[in-house]
């Protein structure tokens, strides 16, 4: 199974039916306001003093859609609420959030919350509901948290847990559960179940969450010590440790039995002349690099942008590199083609390499893929990129354009890309990004991307994502991938989600610098809360970034936006709001209203230098 276009066609899927659903969803508000009436009349009216002549959308934890044409949050923490709740809220079929924490709710949840498909949010902690964890709860597909702990659920956690695949908030602490935790396929980003009655082990993929998270129950393993067959659970457990043992004995030793049998065969085989069946797949296997390498895709491994390159290069005879500015002409085409190369990533424009040159030299080059611009043209905006020069932007050394090959050559940057620093490698090596340095960078990604519009307004980036930020050694930022929108091919792949792209944008060449402001703004998002904009399992809402912050900022849990790697340097909370202030203003939905690009480098420097300036009184202080 592919993990990318399912991702797609689930995002695109997700947008379809809950525009789908938001335009089908009409006056549904006096069956709504009759539920919420139930509702209050079953577990305590009194304290809840809705005003029966006004609109509901007006009462006290009633939350409408923009239009008050449904109810899409209820939110009634701590009001008090006795009692069962009774079969009402599933006519409330927009409710999106669902709070009823802090009451002395008790009995059955009832089934009908298994309806309201829409529902992403359910607070239910801190009440006596009791009974099993329903099953009902495993129909809402658009779960992300899930809260109902400390009750008095009992019976076991059940897998159909995994049925909810954007689930990222479990908490389930403090109820009577027991049981094993099933193996839970799930983006878990929290998850408590202490003081429950589980026992057994913990499974792998939650053995990276915090001991304190399973405190209070039998479990072992994971951040608790380890199982050993003896403790708890004793029998069972070394029994079915024992079944495992033996399985995997005989599984291993049969495998071990079927390799030898093949390759006995197989040497058979080859004493035997003439044998088709066996030279048919050596044949082939030794032809599938050289394939997908003609055809730009796959991995092509080192050595062959080279070989890549060279046919079409040389049949188009003299054509040569072409230089910008008063760069060292230290290597030609021939020691282009030559240089040893690997792959470092395919981007929207084409496939970038890092090549070594024989005299040591190390560039990187970009193989531009559907440039359909006429060379003329072509030759005239490579013109105005190579001649941008910015000590915040990769600078453009040379291009080579022919008929069937068009590569740019970039300086080389060792660090890789501002998205592989944050999403990558979130094991334990892993280095925390720390303010300093995410401010550091975004300054001078938007000093680079203001640079950029200050050549004139036709001047805009096009494409600005955490991959085209680049970083030097020392952490600077050199923005990459500049002015190539405009020469892409005229298919902009409309399907495409690009979590980046302004909503106003239609046509991927022509991005203004409104749009670029839109995608700046996103950047900033992701630096802050480090989340990828367009990682469904991350993002709650499932599709949009800013629309996740400003909903979580809403709920006032602004402390949850940021990503918990910041939240060790309590210090710059302030700093850190401020940024999303400003990310908020750059993601505005119309573009009139997003700040210009050199507002927003000057709004981030008086930023840094504020933060800056704090922390040398705090040094002061302490010293
Ligand atoms: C739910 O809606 C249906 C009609 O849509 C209505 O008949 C029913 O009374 C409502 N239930 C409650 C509890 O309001
Ligand atoms: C309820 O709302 C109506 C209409 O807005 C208003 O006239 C009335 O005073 C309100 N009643 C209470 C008890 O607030
Ligand atoms: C919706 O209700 C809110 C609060 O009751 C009110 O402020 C707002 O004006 C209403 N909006 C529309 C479009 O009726
Ligand atoms: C969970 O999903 C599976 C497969 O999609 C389905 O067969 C099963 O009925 C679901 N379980 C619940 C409780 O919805
Ligand atoms: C919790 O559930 C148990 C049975 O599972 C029951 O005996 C007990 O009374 C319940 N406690 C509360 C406070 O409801
Ligand atoms: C859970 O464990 C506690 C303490 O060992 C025990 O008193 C309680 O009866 C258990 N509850 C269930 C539901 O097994
Ligand atoms: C889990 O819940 C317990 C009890 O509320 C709490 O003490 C603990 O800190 C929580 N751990 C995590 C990782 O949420
Ligand atoms: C196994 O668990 C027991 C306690 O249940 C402990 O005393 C013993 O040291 C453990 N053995 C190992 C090898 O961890």
């Amino acid at each position: 199974m592919k993990p990318r276009p399912t991702l797609l066609v689930s995002i695109a899927f997700f947008v379809f039916f809950s525009l789908n659903s938001l335009s089908t969803v009409e006056s549904d508000l006096a069956s709504e306001r009759a539920a919420l009436v139930t509702l209050r009349d079953a577990v305590g009216g009194r304290s809840l003093l809705w005003n029966l002549s006004e609109n509901p959308c007006q009462w006290v934890g009633v939350f409408c859609d923009q239009k008050n044409s449904t109810v899409v949050e209820l939110r009634l923490p701590a009001m008090g609420f006795s009692g069962q709740l009774p079969v009402a809220l599933g006519n409330l079929t927009s409710l999106q959030t669902l709070s009823l924490r802090f009451n002395a709710l008790s009995g059955r949840i009832p089934a009908d919350i298994g309806d309201i498909i829409s529902l992403r949010n359910l607070y239910l902690q801190g009440n006596f509901f009791s009974g099993e964890i329903p099953e009902f709860l495993f129909k809402l597909q658009n779960l992300v948290r899930l809260n109902l702990a400390n009750n008095n659920f009992s019976g076991v956690i059940s897998p159909s847990f995994n049925n909810l695949t954007r689930l990222d908030t479990l908490y389930l602490e403090g109820n009577q559960l027991t049981g094993s935790i099933p193996d839970l396929n799930l983006p878990l980003d929290q998850f408590n179940v202490s003081f429950n009655n589980l026992t057994g082990r913990i499974p792998q993929k939650l053995s990276n969450k915090p001991a304190s998270a399973f405190q209070g129950t039998f479990l072992c393993g994971g951040p608790l010590v380890s199982c050993n067959g003896t403790s708890n659970g004793g029998d069972k457990l070394s029994g079915g440790a024992i079944a495992g043992i033996v399985i995997g004995c005989v599984i291993g030793f049969l495998l071990i039995l079927l390799i030898l049998i093949f390759l006995c065969r197989r040497k058979r085989d080859k004493k035997e002349v003439g044998s088709k069946d066996v030279e048919q797949p050596r044949e082939s296997e030794v032809e599938i690099p050289g394939e997908k390498a003609a055809g730009g895709s796959g991995n092509v491994s080192a050595g062959q942008t080279g070989a890549v390159v060279k046919s079409e290069a040389k049949s188009s005879g003299t054509k040569n590199l072409v230089f910008f500015g008063n760069a060292v002409r230290a290597f030609d085409l021939e020691d282009l083609l030559k240089a040893s190369a690997e792959v470092l990533g395919k981007g929207t424009f084409g496939t970038a390499y890092k090549a070594t040159l024989d005299v040591g030299m190390v560039v990187a080059v970009k193989r531009l893929k559907e440039v359909t611009v006429p060379e003329k043209e072509f030759r005239e905006k490579i013109e105005v990129v190579g001649n941008m020069n910015h000590e915040n932007l990769v600078p453009l050394r040379a291009y080579y354009y022919s008929r069937d090959e068009k590569l740019l050559v970039h300086d080389y940057m060792p660090m890789g890309s501002l998205s592989a620093l944050l999403h990558g490698n979130k094991g334990s090596g892993r280095t925390p990004l720390n303010w300093e340095t995410r401010s550091g960078i975004a300054l001078g990604a938007a000093r680079g991307i203001a640079y950029i519009h200050s050549q004139g307004p036709a001047n805009s980036h096009g494409n600005i994502k955490s991959s085209n930020i680049l970083l030097t050694t020392s952490f600077e930022a050199r923005v990459s991938d500049f002015g190539l929108a405009h020469l892409a091919g005229p298919t902009p792949t409309p399907n495409r989600i690009d979590g980046y792209r302004a909503p106003e944008v239609t046509d991927a060449r022509k991005v203004s610098q409104k749009a670029d402001v839109y995608s700046f703004g996103i950047l900033l998002l992701e630096l802050l809360t480090g989340k990828a904009p367009t990682h469904t399992q991350l993002n709650d809402e499932g599709v949009d970034l800013p629309r996740w912050v400003q909903s979580v900022v809403r709920e006032e849990w602004s402390a949850e936006v940021f990503d918990p790697e910041l939240l060790r340097y309590q210090t710059v909370e302030e700093d850190m709001v401020q940024l999303l202030q400003l990310a908020s203003d750059c993601t505005a939905q119309y573009p009139d209203n997003r700040p210009s690009m050199s507002e927003v480098r000057s709004r981030m420097e008086d930023l840094c230098r504020s933060s800056s300036q704090e922390h040398d009184i705090i040094d002061d202080k302490s010293s």
